[in-house]
């Protein structure tokens, strides 16, 4: 069959999804990135790329076309990653890099992960029936995808939606992009990771899951997460009083976590947002889970070839 391909990069592990005409999931592979405190390079996403291409088209499958969910400001070009801050990424050339190691037989794009993900649950998430949606990630970095009346936001350069940036956080907590304060720094994956004192396992879900296992018995974690939970909120009522979206969708870490995070979240949220007696945004956590930017990549590969954006 047809299938679009969409790939993942992240800080701390790369995933690769094949997505057919129908909407049906054809492959779902996630792999673990072994960093030892240096920014990832593009190998390991080549490797799985190539690695899954290939075995697509041994299968009889023909892959149309591909795109990079990155952690990072994408250019309107859809090319380049201006900056991936927590990668250490800059001006770089991912699609043409992408497409050279398939041959030049697979046009590629790349689009901000959170982007990625606010589209696959805007089509087939949890934001269906809503017009306006406000998805975060869960990850080390924590990004936003933004859609106002069944469209993303984008901004004059591409790079709305850098919420994970906003200098609400700890001013003592050092972020990835070198400066403090930052969001992400309160309530990105690591951030929780030292809050509950546990470390980092191979992968998100499975660092994630381990967490939730500790919080089911341990107190502190539960108190630690429910702080996190806080900061967290005060971060969602800011960004409500500017985009009044009419459901917040959780990703990531915060899916398994939820019940640890989220009544605190929604609590300074009803608490914090000037139209909260009339209008609430609901909170929803993602039912596309760990996958969701990689499912929204390849919705948007499948788009991209069908819209003639790309050409084969
Ligand atoms: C990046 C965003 C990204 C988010 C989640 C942040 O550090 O600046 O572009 O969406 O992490 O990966
Ligand atoms: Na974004
Ligand atoms: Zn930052």
């Amino acid at each position: 069959s047809i299938l679009g391909l969409g790939l993942e990069v992240n800080v701390d592990y790369v995933a690769a999804v094949a997505l057919d005409l129908a909407g049906r999931v054809k492959v779902v592979e996630t792999r673990s990135v072994a960093t030892a405190g240096q920014p990832p390079s593009a190998r390991e996403l080549v490797e799985l790329a190539t690695d899954v291409r290939t075995s697509l088209i041994d299968d009889g499958h023909a892959v149309v076309g591909a795109t990079v969910a990155v952690p990072g400001l994408v250019a309107h070009d859809n090319r380049t990653v201006s900056w991936a801050p927590n990668l250490g990424w800059g001006g770089r050339e991912l699609a043409a890099e992408l497409e050279g190691a398939f041959d030049h037989a697979c046009p590629t794009t790349i689009d901000n992960d959170a982007n990625c993900a606010a589209l696959a649950e805007a089509s087939h998430g949890v934001a269906t029936d809503v017009q306006d949606s406000l998805y975060i990630t869960g990850t080390i970095g924590i990004g936003a995808g933004i859609v106002q009346r069944g469209q993303l936001l984008r901004g004059g350069a591409g790079f709305a939606g850098e919420v994970g940036h906003m200098p609400i956080g700890d001013p003592a907590a050092v972020c990835g992009c070198g400066r403090l304060g930052c969001w992400e720094a309160s309530v990105g994956l690591r951030a929780m990771l030292t809050a509950v004192g546990m470390e980092e396992y191979a992968t998100p879900l499975q660092t994630a899951t381990a967490v939730a296992e500790r919080a089911s018995t341990d107190v502190r974690v539960r108190a630690a997460l429910e702080v996190l939970g806080l900061d967290l909120g005060r971060g969602l009522a800011t960004l409500a009083a500017v985009l009044d979206p009419a459901a917040i969708v959780l990703g990531g870490y915060f899916v398994p976590l939820g019940e640890y995070v989220v009544p605190a979240a929604s609590a300074v949220l009803a608490e914090r947002i000037p139209s909260a007696d009339i209008h609430l945004p609901e909170i929803r956590l993602s039912t596309l889970g760990i996958h969701a930017a990689a499912l929204g990549a390849a919705e948007d590969a499948l788009a991209d070839v069908f819209s003639g954006a790309a050409s084969l």
